[in-house]
């Protein structure tokens, strides 16, 4: 009997092995051996690697081939090299790859639910449309002087910190405050009290987010596996974050509406919005302040400001001529920042982009094939002449880490090497068409122009007024944490402070 049952065992699994693992073998489509249920991403289940990581060997390997079949555990996925097909995925072909591969269902996560980055085709379409106004040149220009004002905070902070002795800071951790700081002051016009009370309110919903073990597993699990999430009641934002976040939201509202308070600020825009339309109401209003700036707008900014610090400090001769170019800029407006300043700064943006490219915080994108689609390189393409048909439900790799570190179109990748991003030097289309670290087309990050220019104003009024240098407590080579779904060094990103008198 025992022998039976366990033939049976054995042929049931060989055949579930032929049926998944074979998927891109019955399509011609080239790719590695996977490894039963965990496909490709072995590494990322034993905490060897961060998931996104685990995609990037490939991308090496398979140097010819515009596309390479993968597996994410047991789900096929097909891994983009060519820029040309990553084109008709962002911009010319979007209907065909409109959703992102994660959901959240809202009647779980009230406020995650309704991201336009989790939801899908027409919930995410409307949402979007509504977002989108809050977002202009216009309303962050109107913006700047809050993100003005915590960034003049952040260097008292720093100062203060070197006439108390220590003049060692994490990059994270400040960063964050700086962002933290931003977020309050930019959606909910309140603040947040990080510089001074390091157990402010504030600080406390975004340790509880962003700090708890389960919160990463979460995460990871729903990437892996995002099915979970119609299956099972996963919240991405706990009760006792999201509950918190509520009441602020509320709070303001009320003190505005009963004592006529108006600011530049997305709260208010808000307002606006849930008093305007149909369908909106103070929930959706809630939901979408509190997740942006409880989640994507505080996290993704602050790892991105903080390597662009590490990189800045790692480098005297950028940080010197970054300086000339900040102080340049601002002895012009009697010490101030301006807007249009930073928008000038062309130094400080191929900086910027320069520490992207070498730090994508996210190794790579999971987007859904929506509508059947067939590619194949052009003839003058310089990869292999092969093609693909996507089918429906198809869950595409962008392979960010791969893309952005590929000597084809960077040379010497591993080199922070700001001069590259320069106008002049940017005849080059080959590393344009690739270079996207928001994303492109109609799902580009909303946020974009929110989180470049708070990164920038921070980092302005830092190299404006200290000398920064890398501290030994930064253990270089980096190592990063592999249950992170974003970059994030293990023992931190630890910088010198010194007053420029
Ligand atoms: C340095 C800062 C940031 C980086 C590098 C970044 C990067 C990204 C990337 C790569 C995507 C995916 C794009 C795609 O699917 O094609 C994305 C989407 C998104 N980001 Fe950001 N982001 C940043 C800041 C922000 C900020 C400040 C906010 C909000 C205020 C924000 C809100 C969002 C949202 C809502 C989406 C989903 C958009 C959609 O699917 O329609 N991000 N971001």
């Amino acid at each position: 009997m025992f022998v039976v049952l366990l033939i049976f065992v054995v042929t049931l699994l060989y055949v579930l092995y032929r049926r998944t693992f074979e998927y891109w073998k019955r399509k011609n489509v080239p790719g590695p051996k996977p490894t039963f249920l965990v496909g490709h991403i072995g590494e990322s289940f034993l905490g060897k690697k961060p998931l996104g990581d685990c995609f990037f060997d490939i991308y090496k390997e398979y140097e010819d081939y515009p596309f390479v079949g993968v597996y994410k555990a047991v789900t096929p996925c097909l891994l983009v090299r060519d820029p040309e097909f990553l084109k008709c995925i962002y911009v010319k072909n979007f209907k065909s790859f409109m959703d992102n591969e994660m959901f959240v269902d809202k009647n779980v996560d009230p406020v995650m639910g309704r991201n336009p980055f989790f939801t899908k085709d027409h919930v995410w379409k409307k949402t979007r449309a509504l977002l989108t106004p809050n977002f202009t040149s216009g309303k962050m220009k109107s913006m700047f002087t809050l993100l003005d004002n915590v960034s003049e905070k952040a260097v008292i902070y720093v100062n203060n910190q070197i006439d108390a002795g220590e003049n060692c800071l994490e990059a994270k951790t400040l960063c964050m405050k700086i962002t933290l700081e931003n977020l309050a002051s930019c959606a909910f016009g309140l603040d947040a009290n990080c510089f001074n009370d390091p157990n402010s309110d504030f600080q406390d919903i975004a340790n509880k987010f962003f700090r708890e073990k389960t919160h990463f597993l979460k995460i990871f699990l729903t990437m892996v596996i995002p099915s979970l999430m119609k299956v099972l009641p996963i919240r991405i934002i706990s009760e006792e974050v999201a509950e918190r976040l509520r009441k602020i939201v509320f709070e303001t509202v009320d003190y505005r509406e009963k004592n006529n308070v108006q600011r530049p600020d997305f709260l208010q825009s808000m307002m606006q919005v849930r008093d305007s339309t149909k369908d909106f109401d103070s929930e959706d209003m809630m939901a979408h302040v509190a997740a942006f700036f409880g989640v994507f707008g505080y996290e993704t900014s602050s790892i991105v400001m903080s390597f662009l610090l590490y990189e800045i400090a790692k480098h005297p001769e950028v940080q010197d001529k970054l300086r000339q170019e900040i102080n340049d800029a601002m002895d012009k407006n009697g010490g101030n920042l301006t807007y249009d300043n930073i928008m000038e700064m062309e130094y400080l943006d191929a900086c910027l982009n320069e520490s992207q490219r070498k730090n994508p915080f996210i190794g790579a994108l999971f987007k859904l094939c929506t509508e059947k689609f067939s590619y194949k390189p052009t003839k003058t393409s310089e990869f292999k002449d092969i093609e693909v048909t996507v089918d429906v439900g198809t869950v595409m790799v962008i392979p960010v880490k791969g893309l952005f570190l590929d000597p084809k179109y960077f040379d010497e990748p591993h080199k922070f090497n700001p001069e590259r991003f320069l106008k002049e030097n940017l005849k080059d289309d080959r590393s344009q068409g690739v270079f996207r670290p928001c994303g492109d087309g109609p799902r580009v990050c909303i946020g974009q122009k929110f989180g470049m220019l708070q990164i920038k104003s921070g980092v302005a009024h830092i190299i404006r007024a200290f000398s920064i240098s890398v501290n030994p407590k930064t253990k270089e080579p980096l190592q990063f944490d592999p249950w992170h779904v974003t970059l994030s060094p293990k023992k931190g990103l630890w910088l010198n402070f010194q007053k420029i008198e």
